[in-house]
């Protein structure tokens, strides 16, 4: 509920759990009082803050707690706002003018509107909250409401600021090309620190544009937690500055480098939405309530209740070498093994052999490999019972292509620069609207003509020099890559989109309000998996967790790991499961027990697919890894257990669950590893106070336990 009390001047964002307390003060300017655990009476809240115009004498002292800082009346830290007006004039002084409160079914909506002081911009803060979720989204439009043009060239979404001198341990997830979702933990001290992207294309192989903070003890089920995440796929950044008198505010929005807007009369800007959190409950909370923002509100709602596919594809098997001749006797193989969607990853069409020179942009058939085009493909595929998929990176170019033949002006390039490649292609101007328009009309086309069930959007490159572009242009080629998904998702509610950029390079919010499955790492290594899938899992639901063959194929190419079977079928269970090994060259035993796991996979995905995942023992911190799938009613449960490198003399503790009614029964069966089937009546208390008695031994030691209400 959001109100506004007049007489105080206090507006009172209220979520389930938490209270979020902005006051305008004498100057009009508006400053946090608040943010925190639910406030039963927030007008008793009495913080002395500095006024601004005295600011600088005692600013050693005093912090400012702005809701919407900018430069002025010597006012030093990170501004939200920064820009230029025709005069030339630099300085930019807000003042609150109004505000509004929307109430819809199942959110309210705050609008605070601001006003330059001085000169016609406004901007106006949004404040969307869900009666069922404790998430704020925010989000500033700016407007230019004069005559002359006004260049931004910082525009920030919005604020989060903590209590003064709680918050000094700063979690994020960095890593890399097959190392995403790395944990790491930072000490915030004075000063200030960002974490960013300025690649253009995607944002998240390096550092996810997602935070959490707490005061250094928090854990899993205790503990104040902030958390924020910017939807963004593109450049952003999240700056963390914590002031003299202990002030931390974290302010995010798209990245200022290489970036500026200029708005014309009339015109504005609505930044990328800034969603925050707070907890008193530790890191698992913070991810349930994540999990249910995502199913409830972020994700495609058309597909969110149907069990997730079973998929298997072509890449790891045969990378670039599919043909008609393969991926028919792939359906028959897949069908057999229990998969339900078959997926030509990358090679099928122009004159694409490998990733040299050819064929991205020209997204006919290739005609040595199709001669009979793709539609008898989708059609047995159909005939058979199975789902089709296809493969497509069109936001990317190859300079053999006819497309390149056609339209050599939509290639970002500085034509006076010899053009670098990351894997020998250029990437489309998507910030123009006639590319947008082309790549669009390819999707439109392919969907239909191939009858698609499934399309596997890939980006394989960054930008490094982009020549002589409009300022705006990096985030208007991530504005136009979204509008792509939203038409997708409008004219095709049924086609389930896999968002994938090398891996897990767009696994961020921005692009996956309208992604059904998210490839998570180009890295399938079963052992490196545990942490990209935990990290990933922190904040995403297991469903999406995706990759081109989360069941590995053997052994695994990179690492060189040679991992039994049952590891890395139990491994891709815990997400959205793809099938990566050859099973065109499987012999009856692997096709046996494909079958097995796949068979007992279908039994558990109603819990698993879109379950809130509790880390009993942490990937991150221990050889070995326990996670529970609580499934979303809370009356069943499903356990992973991982472990590798054990010593003979390692003790273990017991491994107490989560979540359970502790009054309730539940039957549970795979508690024992020799004997599988075997069930046994237990009640919750049990379950959590005891615990469950793992005996983890050696290496690739895995176990799956199932706990269902009886
Ligand atoms: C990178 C993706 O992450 C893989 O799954 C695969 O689709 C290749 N690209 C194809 O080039």
């Amino acid at each position: 509920m959001i109100k506004y009390f007049n007489e105080k001047h206090i507006f009172d964002i209220e979520t389930l759990n938490t209270s979020y307390i902005i006051k305008v003060d004498n100057d009009d300017r508006l400053r946090v009082l608040y943010y925190g655990k639910k406030l039963i009476n927030p007008c008793e809240i009495n913080l002395d803050l500095p006024t601004i115009d005295k600011y600088f004498s005692s600013a050693e002292k005093r912090s400012l707690r702005s809701e919407f800082p900018t430069r002025e009346k010597a006012y030093y830290c990170e501004p939200c706002v920064a820009g230029v007006y025709h005069d030339g004039s630099r300085d930019i002084q807000l003042k609150y003018i109004s505000y509004n409160i929307k109430e819809q079914d199942d959110h309210e909506i705050l609008e605070i509107h601001l006003h330059d002081r001085h000169y016609p911009l406004e901007i106006a803060l949004t404040y969307k909250i869900y009666k069922d979720n404790d998430i704020i989204e925010k989000n500033a439009i700016y407007r230019n409401i004069g005559k002359e043009a006004i260049t931004l060239n910082k525009m920030k979404s919005g604020t989060l600021l903590t209590p003064n001198n709680e918050n000094k341990r700063l979690m994020t997830f960095v890593g890399g090309w097959g190392c995403e979702y790395q944990k790491q933990y930072l000490t915030i001290n004075q000063g200030r620190f960002c974490i960013e992207n300025t690649r253009g294309t995607s944002g998240s192989h390096q550092n996810i544009p997602f935070f959490a903070l707490d005061d250094g003890t928090a854990t899993e089920t205790s503990g104040n937690i902030y958390y924020g995440l910017l939807h963004h796929s593109g450049d952003f950044r999240i700056d963390f500055e914590k002031d003299f008198t202990g002030q931390l505010t974290v302010s995010a929005g798209v990245n200022d480098f290489d970036c500026e807007i200029t708005l014309s009369s009339d015109e504005e800007y609505t930044t990328p939405i800034f969603s925050i959190g707070f907890t008193d409950c530790g890191y698992e909370k913070m991810s349930e309530t994540l999990y249910d923002y995502q199913f409830d509100h972020h994700l495609p709602q058309s597909k969110i209740h149907q069990p997730f596919p079973i998929i298997y594809n072509t890449w790891y098997p045969y990378q670039f070498d599919v043909d008609e001749e393969k991926c028919l006797s792939f359906i028959d193989k897949a069908k057999k093994i229990g998969a339900e969607l078959f997926v030509i990853d990358d090679g099928w069409f122009g004159r694409r052999e490998k990733d040299t020179l050819d064929g991205l942009g020209d997204w006919y058939c290739h005609p040595g490999k199709f001669p009979n085009g793709l539609r008898i493909i989708a059609d047995k595929a159909h005939k058979t019972g199975m789902k089709f998929g296809l493969w497509i990176e069109p936001e990317m170019i190859n300079l053999k292509s006819d497309l390149y033949k056609e339209h050599p002006e939509w290639v970002i390039r500085n034509p006076k620069i010899d053009v670098f490649m990351i894997r020998n292609q250029c990437v489309l101007n998507l910030a123009r609207d006639d590319v947008r328009e082309f790549i669009w009309d390819v999707c439109d086309r392919i969907i239909t003509e191939y009858d698609l069930d499934y399309l596997k959007w890939d980006m394989n490159s960054y930008l490094t020099e982009t020549g002589n572009n409009d300022g705006d242009f990096r985030i208007r080629f991530i504005e136009n890559l979204y509008e792509i998904w939203r038409r997708i998702n409008e004219k095709y509610p049924h086609v389930l989109l896999e968002n994938c950029a090398s891996g897990g390079g767009r696994s961020d919010y921005g692009l996956a309000k309208y992604s059904d499955r998210i490839n998570r790492s180009d890295n399938s290594d079963p052992v490196d998996v545990l942490k990209i899938h935990e990290g990933f899992s922190t904040i995403f639901l297991p469903r999406l967790a995706g990759g081109a063959g989360n069941v590995a194929k053997n052994p695994h190419h990179l690492s060189g790991r040679d991992v039994p079977l049952k590891y890395r079928a139990l491994l891709g269970m815990t997400g959205s499961m793809s099938i990566g090994v050859n099973i065109l060259k499987s012999d009856e035993n692997e096709i046996n027990e494909l079958i097995y796991y796949i068979t007992e996979f279908k039994k558990i995905r109603h819990i698993t697919q879109n379950a809130y995942l509790y880390r009993i023992s942490s990937a991150f911190d221990s050889p070995v890894t326990v996670w529970e799938y609580l499934s979303r009613d809370r009356k069943s449960a499903v356990v992973f257990m991982f472990a590798n490198g054990i010593n003979f003399s390692t003790k273990f503790p017991k491994y107490k669950l989560r979540g359970l009614s502790p009054e309730r029964e539940y039957c549970i069966r795979g508690e024992n590893k020799s004997t599988p089937d075997e069930t046994r009546i237990v009640h919750g208390d049990t379950l959590m106070n005891y615990g469950l008695s793992l005996k983890p031994k050696g290496d690739y030691d895995c176990q799956v336990v199932i706990i269902e209400e009886k």
